[in-house]
Formats: structure tokens, C-alpha cells, sequence
């Protein structure tokens, strides 16, 4: 076989892998698509549509259910935030906001020597489970014109596991209600 020779066959064999290449690619690019098309919507759309339907129930919790799975720990960690104007403990006082011990129950806008914006003031009633969740939700929403400039905690979890800690802050918390 001559130096020439060589290279035809050489070209020959180099241009079929070329060509089996190139049908590769071509047959890859026309077929992919197509077997990913039919093959993946289903499974996929059973997959992501299972989770997504459990988060969604989510939100349609009772607050009883909310309270009875509450985390008190959790909600101490939570109200990091609330500790910039309100004062926690047994005996302290006013702050930026009224203090919170024995909150729970309490008549709204009730702290001596605190003076409550005139929406808190005419709110009425006391602090029940339910108050407090739609209050810290978003608090001028619940009292219009609020001195409390906190934009809410929208988790419904986290407001749950706030309330359930702030009813330990009395020397008689108000029974949590239980999971069924
Ligand atoms: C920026 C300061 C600020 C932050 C942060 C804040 N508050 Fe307040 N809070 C206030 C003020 C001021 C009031 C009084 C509101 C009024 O008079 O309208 C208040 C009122 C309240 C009341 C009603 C108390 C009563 O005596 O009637 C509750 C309950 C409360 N806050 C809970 C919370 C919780 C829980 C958090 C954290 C998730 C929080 N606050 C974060 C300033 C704050």
C-alpha cells in the first residue's frame, strides 16, 4: 500500500465516522425533543403536582390546628424581632410598645402609663388567640392608624408558634387548644 493509498482509505473511514457523526447529531436533535415531549409530562406533572397540592392545603389549617402543633421554642426565636419595642419579662415596663407579659387574654390597649394610638384605644375586647394572629399578621391592617410600625409576620405557622410563646409569658397561660 502506497502513501496515497493509505490516505484514501484513511479519508474513506474518516468521512463515514463524519457522516455517522453528524446522523448522530441530527437524529439526536430531531428524536430528543420529541421522546422528552412524550415521555416526561406525565410522571413530571404527577410529581410536582402531589407537593404542590399538600403546600397548598397548607394555609387552610384552622388556627386550632395551627395552636395545637405550635412550637413555643420556635416562637421565642421568632419574636427576635418584637423585642425592639416590647418588653417581655414579669414586671417590665413600657418600651416603644406596651410590654407583653400576661398579654394573652388581656383587655386590648390596657397598659397603664402607655399611650395607645386612638385605633387600639376603641378596639374593644380582649387578646384572644385568634386577635393576636390577625394583629401581627399585618397590624394596620387590624387597627387601622397602629403605633406598632412592625409589617407583620405573614407565616401562619410562625404566628402560631409566636401566640403559643407569648401564652407562656403568665404565671396562668390560657389553655392551647389540643390536636384532635
Ligand atoms: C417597631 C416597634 C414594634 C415592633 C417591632 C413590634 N411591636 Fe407590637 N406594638 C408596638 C406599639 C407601638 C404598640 C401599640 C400599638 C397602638 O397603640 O396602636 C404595640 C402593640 C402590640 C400589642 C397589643 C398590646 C396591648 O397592650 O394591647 C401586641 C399583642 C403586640 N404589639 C405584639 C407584637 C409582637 C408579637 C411583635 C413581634 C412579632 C411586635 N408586637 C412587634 C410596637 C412594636
Amino acid at each position: 500500500m502506497d502513501f496515497f493509498q493509505f490516505n484514501k482509505i484513511a479519508g474513506a473511514v474518516l468521512g463515514t465516522l463524519l457522516f455517522v457523526q453528524v446522523v448522530i447529531l441530527i437524529s439526536d436533535a430531531v428524536f430528543h425533543p420529541h421522546a422528552a415531549k412524550q415521555g416526561y409530562p406525565l410522571p413530571a406533572a404527577q410529581e410536582g403536582g402531589a407537593p404542590a397540592a399538600k403546600q397548598a392545603a397548607a394555609p387552610e389549617q384552622s388556627l386550632d390546628q395551627l395552636l395545637a402543633k405550635a412550637d413555643a421554642k420556635k416562637g421565642e426565636s421568632d419574636t427576635a424581632p418584637c423585642h425592639l419595642c416590647h418588653n417581655f419579662g414579669k414586671g417590665e415596663g413600657v418600651k416603644i410598645g406596651p410590654p407583653l407579659w400576661g398579654v394573652v387574654g388581656r383587655p386590648k390597649g390596657s397598659v397603664p402609663g402607655f399611650d395607645y394610638s386612638p385605633g387600639m384605644k376603641s378596639k374593644g375586647g380582649n387578646w384572644t388567640f385568634a386577635d393576636i394572629f390577625q394583629f401581627i399578621k399585618d397590624p394596620a391592617a387590624y387597627v387601622p392608624g397602629t403605633k406598632m410600625t412592625f409589617t407583620g409576620e405573614p407565616d401562619p405557622v410562625k404566628r402560631a408558634d409566636i401566640i403559643a410563646y407569648l401564652d407562656t409569658l403568665s404565671d396562668n397561660p390560657v389553655p392551647l387548644p389540643k390536636g384532635k
